[in-house]
């Protein structure tokens, strides 16, 4: 299982280092990194008996609140990092359909800090037949949507909507898909089987801007602070219809796109990330996006199909180009416990 794999990798990445870890800043990096994996697998590994426990007791859409929180309260001590919330207010909206922004696994550090009650996730597919997170994401009452065909997805959007809103239930998305960091905040296109969804169901969205934190967190480096989290008020899909899906996308975008850079403390780094340096340390990290700069990515909006260069953001530009407002594919990062590699 890769999320094992991983563990025990960077536990053996961790090994060597121990010693002089605090007192070079690449083993600091490691041994924070380690942790932080560490302590995501033991809640992980007993998530499951959460999961199992309140799914009985009938309370399995407060699964995620538990589980996400107990990571935050554990980790957010042991790693001397602080989730600023502001407008939390607006997560008592509900049903709600919450958009995120996706940058790293350290996202579940602030996803565990504002993950409300009765609220999941939704997840591709595949990861159904998972057989460890597969179980605990049926028990917490995760949203599978197929991807790659597209009528099936539309129904298991539009049933989740349905269901949502008869058990009055919200659902997590990251719409950008995948992680993607950068040292300029900035967001990639979103996918819109959220905003389908919202739309069909009747459902509000409400918008969740992580601040870019390339200053805490990027390849080489994993420091400690603040992190602040800002919720907008929830946004009316009343009277909308399926041809409005990618308006409504984009106006969410571009409206967390100006959070964003809003509340995002930008200090210029003295020093390049240490990427060259560290070479296998990526494995830990996710898809080698992080070290395209701010250029290709913005060229990828304005949707210019020949000349970008980077092969990512190409990867992006196909993935969005052959969308016609019809989403079929789901958020790849989405199962962010579990697959940190
Ligand atoms: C969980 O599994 C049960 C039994 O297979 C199924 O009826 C249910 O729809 C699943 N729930 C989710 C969220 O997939
Ligand atoms: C925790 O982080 C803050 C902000 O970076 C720092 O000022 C403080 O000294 C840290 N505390 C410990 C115990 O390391
Ligand atoms: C979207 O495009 C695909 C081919 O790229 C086409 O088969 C499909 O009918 C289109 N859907 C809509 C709703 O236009």
């Amino acid at each position: 299982m890769s999320f094992l794999s991983c563990l025990f990798k960077s536990l053996a990445y961790l090994s060597p280092v121990i010693l002089a870890a605090w007192f070079t800043p690449m083993g600091r990096y490691y041994l924070r990194i380690g942790i932080y994996i560490t302590l995501m697998s033991a809640v992980g590994l007993t998530s499951g008996i959460t999961a199992f426990v309140m799914t009985v007791a009938g309370m399995k859409y407060d699964v995620n609140h538990v589980v996400a929180s107990t990571f935050y309260w554990v980790t957010s001590r042991t790693l001397n990092i602080t989730i600023e919330m502001e407008g939390e207010e607006n997560l008592q909206t509900r049903p709600a359909v919450m958009i995120g922004n996706h940058q790293s696994m350290v996202d579940i550090l602030w996803l565990g800090r504002m993950f409300p009650k009765q609220a999941s996730i939704m997840a591709k597919k595949s990861i159904k037949w998972n057989p460890v997170l597969g179980l605990f994401m049926n028990l917490s009452g995760t949203v599978f949507v197929d991807r790659g065909n597209s009528a099936k997805a539309h129904r298991s959007l539009e049933a989740a909507g349905a269901g949502m809103k008869a058990r009055r239930t919200s659902l997590f998305i990251f719409a950008e898909g995948t992680r993607h960091s950068e040292e300029v905040p900035n967001l990639l296109p979103f996918k819109k089987g959220a905003f389908h969804l919202a739309i069909k169901g009747g459902i509000p969205i409400v918008p969740v801007v992580c601040e870019n934190y390339w200053r805490l967190y990027r390849k080489g480096f994993f420091g400690t602070g603040t992190i602040k989290v800002k919720v907008l008020p929830p946004i009316s899909t009343a009277g909308l219809s399926i041809e409005d899906v990618s308006a409504l996308a984009t106006r969410v975008r571009d409206q967390m796109l100006a959070t964003l850079r809003e509340i995002s403390v930008t200090v210029p780094s003295e020093k390049p990330p240490l990427t060259e340096v560290l070479g296998d340390a990526a494995s830990t990290e996710g898809p080698p996006t992080p070290t395209i700069p701010s250029e290709p990515t913005r060229r990828v909006e304005e949707s210019e199909p020949a000349d970008v260069a980077s092969t990512t953001s190409s990867r992006v530009l196909q993935k969005d180009g052959s969308e016609n407002g019809t989403e079929t594919e789901e958020d790849e990062g989405m199962v962010l416990v579990g697959h940190p590699k």
